[in-house]
């Protein structure tokens, strides 16, 4: 049997929490430390895992030779220099999303890992969640046929954070789904949103995206709701499909529903009629989605492979999220994207 990868986590609050379970019941993997700045979660931590390393800081974790990868699961304002230390002293890391706060930042760690043949993984969970995996495999096997537009919500009455708005908080999980499903990046971006809760601190926040051949999206956050909803529509030529994460059994439901187009007819818009078919409710397994992304992260550090959710795809994210900030910033008004720079490309 091959030799476990030693992980450690850092950051083991809330989140970090889960990922520790996950990783101390990983088969190819070994939970060697946990590392926490707050030494009372650093304490609550390590008196569940005996045996486990606690570390107060993270030097302690780029020090230690028997950790190969490591999880970033602080707050998102330590993602950027916790990562960039673990990079330099040569780990392999799987920060939690966002990647970081600055597209700047996340372009250096891209290129920082790629100069030294690190893996650099960012978690974008809802990429192994296989329900998003059965709408990508729709998206790629021609049953949607040419999808025309995405919009999804993601609110409830939850955490209010202090140091990101919802959009920075909520919306990375949408725009990786997007950006996987349509396989482009946006050419633009608006996005309008309100404080109500504290000052310059977005609770709610509506994103539009365009993209190349009239493709659209878009993306609803909130913690401020009544309503608990984690919700895809994508919408294709040939069929139409609904990823409804809050349905315990029914995940998927594809709609056999579209605007056909018949043969030759005098007038255009006689032309079009609608059909309005069967609906379908695929078995979708319901294994935990962050369990795939812990196992995935332990066989791309052994293997060497590129992760599905990989550095750039953190930065494309970035890049989206850092125009729709700007864009909220002046009402509302189209943030156009940049392509990526040649150097991470
Ligand atoms: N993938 C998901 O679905 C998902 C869900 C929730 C949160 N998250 C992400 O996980 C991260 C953590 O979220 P949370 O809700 O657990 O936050 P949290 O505030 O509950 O926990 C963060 C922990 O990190 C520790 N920390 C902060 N700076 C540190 C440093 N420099 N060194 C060591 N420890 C440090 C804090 O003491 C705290 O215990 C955030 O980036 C968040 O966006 C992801």
């Amino acid at each position: 049997m091959s030799e476990r990868i030693g992980i450690a986590v850092v950051g083991t609050g809330d989140w970090g929490a889960n990922l520790v379970r996950n990783f101390a019941n990983l088969a190819g993997a070994r939970l060697v430390a946990v590392c926490d700045a707050d030494p009372k979660r650093l304490e609550k931590t390590a008196a569940q895992y005996p045996g486990v390393k606690a570390y107060a800081d993270v030097s302690l974790v780029a020090a230690d030779p028997e950790i190969k990868g490591v999880v970033v699961s602080a707050s998102a304002p330590g993602h950027y220099p916790l990562a960039k230390v673990l990079l330099e002293a040569g780990k392999d890391v799987y920060v939690e999303k966002p990647l970081t706060l600055e597209v700047a930042h996340a372009e250096e760690l891209c290129k920082l890992a790629k100069e030294r043949n690190l893996i650099l993984m960012v978690g974008h969970l809802l990429l192994y969640h296989p329900g998003v995996q059965y709408m990508k495999k729709m998206v790629t096997d021609g049953t949607l046929g040419e999808v025309y537009y995405i919009y999804c919500q993601r609110v409830n009455l939850g955490k209010v954070r202090k140091d990101e708005n919802a959009l920075w908080s909520f919306a990375p999980h949408d725009l990786s789904v997007v950006l996987h499903l349509l396989g482009m990046e946006p050419t633009d971006v608006c996005a309008r949103g309100s404080d109500f809760l504290q000052t310059g601190i977005e609770d709610v926040v509506f994103v539009d995206l365009k993209f190349p051949g009239g493709k659209m999206a878009h993306v609803h956050v909130s913690w401020l709701d009544p309503h608990k909803l984690r919700k895809f529509t994508v919408v294709g030529s040939q069929k139409m499909v609904v990823f409804d994460d809050m349905d315990a059994s029914e995940k998927i439901k594809v709609y056999d529903k579209g605007v056909d187009r018949a043969g030759e007819v005098v007038a255009y818009g006689d032309s079009l009629t609608v059909r309005n078919g069967d609906i379908l409710i695929p078995k979708i397994s319901l294994q935990e989605p962050l369990k795939l992304e812990c196992a995935h992260f332990v066989e791309c550090v052994r293997d060497r492979k590129k992760p599905l959710t990989d550095g750039l795809d953190g930065l494309r994210v970035v890049k989206v999220l850092d125009a729709a900030q700007r864009s909220l910033k002046n009402g509302g008004t189209p943030v156009a994207i940049q392509p990526l720079p040649q150097e991470v490309a």
